[in-house]
Order: structure tokens, then C-alpha cells, then sequence
């Protein structure tokens, strides 16, 4: 279904707005308060232009009915979101405490001076755009680099810098685990606004290391404790379910309570 583009101070064509209005339109459907898709809008407006551009504020404010300062103070908060042309590829170096003590941080630099390049800068080809990143949760495989979020685990300067090069000269090149193959920035950007590119089960993404501390559990008969009950020494400590917890709470405000009710793409909660 083709959406119609609402009014426009944008500089995109016809052809780009009308896809822009009709995947956004999608993404607002997902959520009671339309204005609740701007996240993955953002990474849509990536998916076209290659950052959040300023048309790309333009059309996220039209589309929600907001105002373009209330998309720039959202677009700016996440280190997601491009505020210049990003590269072909984000390649993200974790710096984060145990891939640093492995030589996450020796990784970078070797990087940082084999490319010319700084944190967030890209470089000259427009191939890559270079970053240090915090934890992705893979530190079984430490040190690990991320190219557009895909796994290169158990990095080395050397296998990085060759990674790297690689890369530049548009060769293909197989992630540790999970998918197959790194598609580009733009593309990541499309499914990250929640339009699946049909890869996310090319392979559980698990591997021995991850996998280690249950082996272990099974093999010595260990299990987790029973969750907590209520303690009688605390008589206002409540647990999730429970009369009086955050789930038993009464729809109170406007976005609980008109939910569904007449409201459309664009309309704010009242
Ligand atoms: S510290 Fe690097 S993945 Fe956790």
C-alpha cells in the first residue's frame, strides 16, 4: 500500500517521499502513540541518506507532528544516529573494559593510524567509518570488532588492519558468526527500522565460549534458586504480577487510555 506524503518542506523527489511516507507510515502503525516510531524512523531517514540528514529531521517532525528541535534533540542523543555521511561500513572497535585489557585499545590505534582516521571519522573512499563502541555483549570473544554490527571476535591489530583493507577494496567478507555476509550501512539501517532482510537466522550467533558456563552447569547438576517470595520483613515489597506492582498499575494517562481509539499517523497524544 502506498502512503500519501503529507505536506513537505523536504528536498527529497516524489519518487523518495512517497517510499519514505509509506515505510514510515508502516513503522507509526506499529505503536499505540504514533510518535513512538521516531527511533526506527531515524534509522529509516539512515537508509536513504546515509545519516540523519536535515531533510530526514524535516520529514520524521512532518510525518509525527512535532517540531524538527524535538527530532534533533532525540537524533543527537544516540551515538546511532549520523549527524554527517557515515561510510560504507561502521567499523566499531569495543574499547570496553575487558576487550580494552585483551587489546581492544591497540586495535584502535593500529587502526585509527592505518585508515588516517579519529573516532566517527571516515575515511577518504567513503569505505569506512571508524569508532570506538562500548560492550556488544561478546566479550566471551574478546577482542571483538563489529562491522555494521556483524562479529569479528578474537581480533588482532594485524587481523583488523587486514579486515579493514578488505573492506576498501569491496571484497566479501564472512562475520565470525551470526550472518553470512556484512551488508552495507544503508541496509543495516533498513532493518534496524524494522524491515527484515530475511538473514537474522543464518546462524545462532552462539559458540563454545558462550555456551561454556552451561556445559559446565549441566555437567555438575548446578541450576538456578528459586526466585525470592515476598519477604514477611518487608510488607510493601510487591513482585511483578503481584496486586500493587508496576503491572497492576491503572491506565491513568492519555497514551494508556486511548490506545487504539481514533487516533492517527501523527497525532500526538492529547
Ligand atoms: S567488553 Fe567488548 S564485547 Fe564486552
Amino acid at each position: 500500500m502506498t502512503a500519501e506524503p503529507v505536506q513537505t518542506r523536504t528536498r527529497y523527489d516524489g519518487e523518495t517521499l512517497a517510499a519514505l511516507t509509506t515505510d514510515a507510515t508502516a513503522i507509526m502503525a506499529r505503536y499505540p502513540d504514533p510518535r513512538s516510531g521516531l527511533l526506527p524512523m531515524l534509522h529509516l531517514v539512515q537508509s536513504v541518506d546515509g545519516y540523519v540528514s536535515r531533510d530526514g529531521i524535516l520529514f520524521c517532525a512532518e510525518m509525527l507532528g512535532i517540531t524538527a528541535a524535538e527530532v534533533s534533540a532525540v537524533a543527537t542523543f544516540y551515538t546511532q544516529y549520523k549527524r554527517h555521511p557515515n561510510g560504507t561500513y561502521t567499523v566499531g572497535v569495543c574499547t570496553n573494559t575487558l576487550c580494552a585489557v585483551m587489546g581492544g585499545d591497540a586495535i584502535f590505534d593500529e587502526l585509527s593510524e592505518h585508515l588516517g582516521v579519529g573516532h566517527d571519522e571516515t575515511t577518504d573512499d567513503g569505505a569506512i567509518t571508524l569508532e570506538r563502541v562500548e560492550c556488544n555483549a561478546a566479550c566471551d570473544y574478546a577482542p571483538v570488532v563489529m562491522v555494521n554490527w556483524e562479529f569479528f571476535d578474537n581480533q588482532t591489530p594485524e587481523t583488523a588492519t587486514a579486515l579493514a583493507d578488505e573492506l576498501r577494496l569491496g571484497a566479501d567478507v564472512a562475520p565470525t558468526r551470526g550472518a553470512t555476509s556484512v551488508c552495507s550501512f544503508k541496509q543495516m539501517s533498513r532493518v534496524l527500522a524494522g524491515f527484515s532482510d530475511g538473514r537474522a537466522d543464518e546462524d545462532a550467533g552462539t559458540g563454545e565460549p558462550t555456551l561454556a558456563g552451561l556445559r559446565i552447569a549441566r555437567e555438575r547438576g548446578w541450576t538456578a534458586p528459586d526466585a525470592p517470595s515476598p519477604s514477611p520483613d518487608k510488607p510493601g515489597e510487591t513482585i511483578t504480577g503481584e496486586p500493587g506492582s508496576s503491572a497492576d498499575r491503572k491506565p491513568t494517562t492519555p497514551s494508556d487510555t486511548q490506545v487504539g481509539k481514533d487516533k492517527k499517523p501523527g497525532e500526538d497524544a492529547k
